[in-house]
């Protein structure tokens, strides 16, 4: 296959254009044919992921994505499973795991690992999630889903709600989307939660015209699209901050009411309390959709960066 991503490390949403995101569309489109099947395509490469940090989604659906192309997973999850926990950098654990696979996934909690593992790496290196940093294959999903969803990815109205600060993957859903033309986003979290500046000034550099609010309520009855995070935990220096915000935003059926009925509720997983469960079983809640386009969308990429064919 003669794929412009042979070999390349996916670091960033921001590394991809218009172009090359339409293609990982494309090719997730067709790997959707193989969702509950196999093919041999990437038979007799290896996929290693090393998971640093928590996982479900991310770790489990890159090892189906892979599973469904034929690679064989080897896989680490913990610091404490491996060697790291004997003293190992991160540098000899990326060089071991180099030898022994054609890919590293990894997720790590400092922002920069991935950039760091693909500087040292031989072959294509993906990252699963670097601290407060980038999550570029979940904005790919998220953007996929929005274009199943709607059409398009253009001319909505987007909210992105919570935890702008520290989440990875809505800051990276949010770089996307300077990838295409969104008639409106809005940035809406408490005071504390706020994006960070170089953030906004990456944005504006990009020409997203963006809105900063504290509340969802003057737009919820105009927006087409609702992409809501978890508040970020872990990632507080002091858990008296996280204290003042916890609980500070809830999507519930009561804001829905007055809801487009076409809109959507995106979230990347795992929710704590920031949607309410009834809205489970509404036309809204795509949440689940979104977790499902996890593995045509991985598969797409190991494909176009391994060079199998779909
Ligand atoms: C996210 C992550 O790890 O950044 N989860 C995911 O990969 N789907 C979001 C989160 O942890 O809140």
């Amino acid at each position: 296959m003669n794929s412009p991503y042979r070999g390349v490390d996916v670091i960033s949403i921001l590394d991809f254009g218009r172009r090359e995101l339409d293609l990982i569309f494309e090719y997730a489109d067709k790997a959707q044919k193989y969702a509950r099947s196999k093919i041999e395509s990437l038979k007799g490469k290896v996929v290693a992921l090393a998971f640093f940090e928590p996982s479900t989604r991310t770790r489990f659906s890159f090892e189906v994505a892979a599973k469904r192309l034929g690679a064989d997973v080897i896989s680490i999850s913990g610091e404490e499973a491996i060697s790291t926990a004997k003293g190992e950098n991160l540098a000899d654990s990326v060089r071991m795991l180099d030898y022994y696979s054609d890919l590293i996934v990894i997720r790590h909690k400092y922002e920069g690992a991935a950039k760091f593992a693909a500087e040292i790496a031989v072959n294509p290196v993906i990252n699963g999630g670097d601290g407060w940093q980038h999550h570029p294959t979940q904005a790919m999903i998220d953007l996929y889903t929005v274009l199943k969803l709607f059409g398009t990815v253009d001319g909505l109205k987007y909210a992105l709600v919570g935890d702008l600060k520290y989440g990875r993957a809505i800051t990276s859903f949010l770089y996307g989307l300077t990838r295409f033309k969104p008639s409106a986003v809005y940035l809406v979290s408490p005071e504390q939660l706020k994006p960070r500046e170089e953030v906004l000034t990456k944005l504006r550099e990009l020409g997203l015209k963006y809105e900063v609010l504290a509340s969802l309520d003057p737009i919820i009855d105009e927006v087409d699209v609702v992409y809501v995070s978890r508040i970020q935990k872990e990632r507080f220096p002091d858990p008296l901050e996280y204290a003042k915000v916890r609980g500070s935003y809830t999507i519930d059926l009561k804001l829905l009411s007055r809801a487009k009925p076409e809109l959507k509720v995106l979230h990347p997983l795992p929710r704590v309390d920031e949607i309410a469960l009834e809205v489970d079983g509404t036309a809204y809640a795509a949440y689940f959709y979104q977790a499902s386009l996890a593995v045509p969308v991985r598969m797409a990429l190991l494909s176009l960066i391994l060079g199998g064919e779909l």
